[in-house]
């Protein structure tokens, strides 16, 4: 049974460097979750589709604490949120500016609403192979193209931790009086210290949608959107919101937002004091690596990486790719001998990520772990794989439109000419190679062909490749 399975993996003891935030630390947050406290909307505890009272309260203290106009409570994660968020401030069929390395909820947004993106394919880092940041210069090209455009959609903080230049980004837009939605899930801690880049709020976003759960100490799902300005219509996004959104919203969850923002309007600093120290001595301990290397920290440093603009110190992104270890056998080889569990593993990295609810001790084992796993003998430096270029496919049909259509699924080999009916992705770059809609070209196959040679997983929504895709014809 899961709640068995659960409890059992609870006594193990693992370090958690993975999402929720929260870490299970009950020592700094208390327990007592969550039968005594599972209600609904009884007398008393307000509704959260038109709140009046304590969740109202709730929500303005999220603004407050964010800096922003309005904030709405979310508990289906930024998932339901991003589809809001979108939802708000753009009409059917509308064109958008969009990253490439969206969330798959931009794209389910973009398919949901019939949007026509046009897309902003961030830099890959010619390093790591993850994706960079989106340049100012890229969206000003963007919308002198395609003026008619209503929404511009970016992720910063990626799920790497890259952070893209939001002030400038907003700037460029704002003249043109069209508004920026930051995906902004993996950055809840942002603007509560001045360690960490700042929160795309005070950079003059419209719309932010951030995971308290990822990165703050708050349950699974636990989510606020936040809006600013005068671009974007309040009302129209608090039914935007109400419209994805649970009409039985779980008051565990609530009780955990609200405890969450309250534990950082009162410890804040203090938190944000002691996390910076740990990370600082991570950052130290981790400049004896001599064949891994942590991205940005030790003998790394966010400048020695052209493609990011900067870089959230609260990731922990180790590049194995100079090594014989994938990053797959990094992060079983974590779970197994030292029982640290990570985040996620792509073809030659690993991401950990940590919050400032990780428990005390927990980073210095991390650090630990990977200076003695980079002294063993079998594991040997090794040439890096050449980072895959990314070329943007010919744009066929719409998302909306391909996602709807039937199509058999065809030996990969005979789809080149053909047109996708799936999104293909890989880490890295985490970017879809292709997306519904979209003509499967010949580079595409061999890259795929050669992504699954080299022994990475190539995702794919029909889950058959590397042998099939499915497709449709191009006509
Ligand atoms: C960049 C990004 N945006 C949005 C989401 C969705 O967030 P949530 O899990 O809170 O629904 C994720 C989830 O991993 C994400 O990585």
């Amino acid at each position: 049974m899961l709640f068995d399975k659960l409890s059992e993996y609870d006594k193990k003891g693992m370090i958690p460097f993975h999402m929720p935030g929260h870490k299970r630390n009950t020592a700094l947050l208390g327990s007592g979750l969550p039968y005594r406290l599972d209600i609904t909307e009884i007398e008393g505890f307000d509704n959260l589709q038109s709140p009046t009272g304590v969740l109202r309260e709730t929500a303005a203290l999220a603004a407050s604490l964010y800096g922003a106009a309005r904030a709405f409570l979310l508990v289906n994660g930024a998932t339901g949120g991003l589809l809001a968020a979108v939802h708000s401030a753009v009409r059917r069929g509308d064109k958008v500016i969009m990253a490439r390395n969206c969330h798959k909820s931009i794209y389910n947004a973009a398919e949901l609403f019939e949007l026509r993106p046009v897309y902003l394919v961030p830099e890959t880092d010619g390093k790591s192979g993850i994706a960079g940041s989106v340049w100012p210069g890229q969206v000003r090209a963007a919308l002198d193209r395609h003026p008619d455009a209503k929404l511009v959609i970016l992720t910063s903080p990626t799920y790497e931790g890259v952070v893209s230049d939001i002030a400038s980004i907003c700037a460029v837009a704002h003249r043109r009086g069209i508004p920026v939605l930051v995906d902004a899930a993996h950055g809840a801690h942002l603007g509560f210290s001045k360690g960490f880049p700042p929160q795309p709020v005070s950079c003059g976003a419209d719309l932010v949608v951030t995971s308290l759960h990822k990165t703050l100490p708050a349950l699974t799902q636990c989510a606020v959107a936040l809006v600013s300005g005068e671009l974007v219509d309040r009302e129209r996004l608090a039914g935007s919101v109400n419209l994805f959104q649970t009409s039985s919203p779980s008051y565990v969850l609530l009780a955990s937002i609200d405890r969450c923002l309250r534990l950082l309007e009162r410890d804040g600093a203090k938190l944000f004091e002691d996390y910076e120290k740990r990370l600082a001595a991570f950052d130290e301990a981790v400049k004896s690596l001599v064949k891994l290397r942590v991205l940005t920290k030790g003998t790394d440093d966010v400048s020695l990486h052209g493609g990011f603009f900067g870089f959230d110190p609260g990731k922990i992104v180790i590049d194995a790719g100079g090594t014989n270890l994938s990053g797959g056998a990094l992060m079983a080889l974590l779970r197994d001998r030292y029982g640290i569990e990570l985040e996620m593993a792509g073809a030659g990295y690993a991401v950990a990520m940590t919050s400032v609810a990780d428990k005390p001790g927990a980073l210095k084992k991390l650090a630990e772990a990977l200076l003695e796993i980079d002294r063993r003998e079998d594991v040997v430096c090794r040439d890096r794989a050449p980072v895959m270029a990314f070329t943007l496919p010919r744009r066929l049909k719409s998302v909306g439109e391909a996602a709807v259509m039937e199509g058999p699924y065809v030996p990969l080999d005979q789809a080149v000419g053909k047109m996708s009916l799936e999104y293909v992705w890989a880490y890295p770059p985490g970017i879809p190679y292709l997306v519904p809609g979209e003509m499967i070209a010949e580079d595409a196959v061999r890259l795929v062909t050669q992504l699954s040679e080299e022994g990475i997983t190539v995702h794919s929504t029909g889950g058959k490749l590397p042998e099939m895709i499915r497709c449709a014809a191009a006509w």
